[in-house]
């Protein structure tokens, strides 16, 4: 197998996190006999530091020409309290999402037995979750209409959603219902939203193709409660664009740690793999980051883009392996993790390495 695959650090923790997870594809192409060519490219605060733009038509370039990516986070503190920057980093990336028309977000939610202590959710209730999330990407009050009128004092978003939209992440949410538990839940805001309605109304047509998976439908202020109730009660979930974000940031709460969360945003092309944390400003260069995100990204990208199945296992058992071995990085310590076992980012990529195997 021969790949070209561009890394896409961006801003604050990306960098930290980024570094690992490719030191894991350049170990697999090792193990396995692949031939892995990469490529880095600049997004987000970083390259309008360089360039003037988020997202420089460089980069999208080369994003154009390469089977993969790998890609950290954007943001810096300095926009958040400036709300009149014309130009911000969050531009670039979605920008690229619309550019290469990753529409699908796959946020896989799954608990390591090891972590069962580091959520902040009971254990009885956590154990055996196990949840897909289909969030769509380039579509609703992210991509709506958006001003200011009336002398500045009015502000607006549209959420807005058109059926072929829906109709093509419904259809991928069912085709993974097929292969887990059968079951779909679609998460909107039907009793007020029209877009809702639309929404709802389309996925009840795709699921009528689909009549082995069971489709449930709910709002999303309950989906919000249910999640943390009773996360085993879903199997896949399929909303769009702004409550994907929410429920999935909640959602990793389930999973012990935004910092075990990897995402596959995939589409028309090239697919592109990233944590879904944040950049993270607070602790970006102390080298305290939870690398793991990323690495459980590149198993996602070998799975998903390359059809290398065992090779994205070995990589999650390497995982697995590390954390039942004890070792932590500090988001993911509890009150049992002893000193010596919790590791820095490079450490974690470390030992990481030293458990994968062909
Ligand atoms: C995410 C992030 C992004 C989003 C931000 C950085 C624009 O929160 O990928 O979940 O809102 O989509
Ligand atoms: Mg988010």
């Amino acid at each position: 197998m021969k790949k070209k695959i561009v890394i896409l650090p961006g801003d604050g923790i990306g960098q930290e996190v980024t570094a690992e997870g490719k030191k894991v594809l350049e170990r697999v192409a090792e193990l396995f006999g692949y031939q892995f060519e990469f490529d880095t490219a600049l997004i987000g605060h970083q390259a309008i530091e360089a360039t003037g733009d988020p997202l420089p038509p460089e980069t999208l370039d080369k994003l154009r020409n390469c089977d993969a990516i790998l890609f950290g986070a954007v943001g810096h503190p300095k926009y958040d309290n400036d709300p009149g920057a014309k130009v911000r980093p969050e531009q670039g990336l979605l920008k690229m999402r619309k550019e290469l028309g990753l529409y699908a977000n796959l946020r896989p939610i799954k608990l390591f037995d090891e972590l069962l202590g580091a959520s902040s959710i009971k254990p009885e209730i956590l154990k055996g979750s196990d949840i897909l999330f289909f969030r769509e990407l380039t579509g609703d009050v992210y991509f709506g209409k958006r001003g200011r009128e009336n002398d500045n004092q009015t502000a607006y978003d549209t959420m807005i959603y058109s059926r072929y939209e829906v109709e093509r992440i419904a259809h991928k949410a069912f085709r993974a219902a097929q292969t887990r538990r059968k079951k779909v839940t679609s998460v909107d805001k039907a009793n007020v939203l029209e877009s809702s309605r639309l929404w709802r109304e389309v996925v009840q047509e795709i699921g009528k193709q689909y009549p082995d998976v069971e489709l449930e439908h709910q709002f999303v202020d309950a989906a919000a409660m249910k999640l943390i109730q009773n996360p085993k009660s879903f199997d896949v979930v399929v909303t769009g664009n702004l409550f994907g974000d929410i429920l999935t940031d909640e959602a990793s709460q389930i999973a012990g740690s935004m910092g075990m969360l990897a995402s596959a945003s995939v589409g028309d092309s090239v697919g592109l793999y990233e944590p879904i944390h944040g950049s993270a400003h607070d602790i970006t260069g102390k080298g305290i980051a939870n690398p793991l995100a990323s690495i459980l990204s590149a198993a996602l990208l070998l799975d998903i883009s390359f059809g290398a199945k065992t090779a994205a296992d070995a990589v999650i058992a390497a995982v697995e392996q590390t954390l039942r071995d004890g070792y932590r990085t500090s988001d993911i310590a509890d009150a049992n993790t002893s000193k010596d076992k919790i590791l820095n980012t490079s450490g974690m990529g470390q030992a990481v390495l030293d458990r994968l195997k062909h």
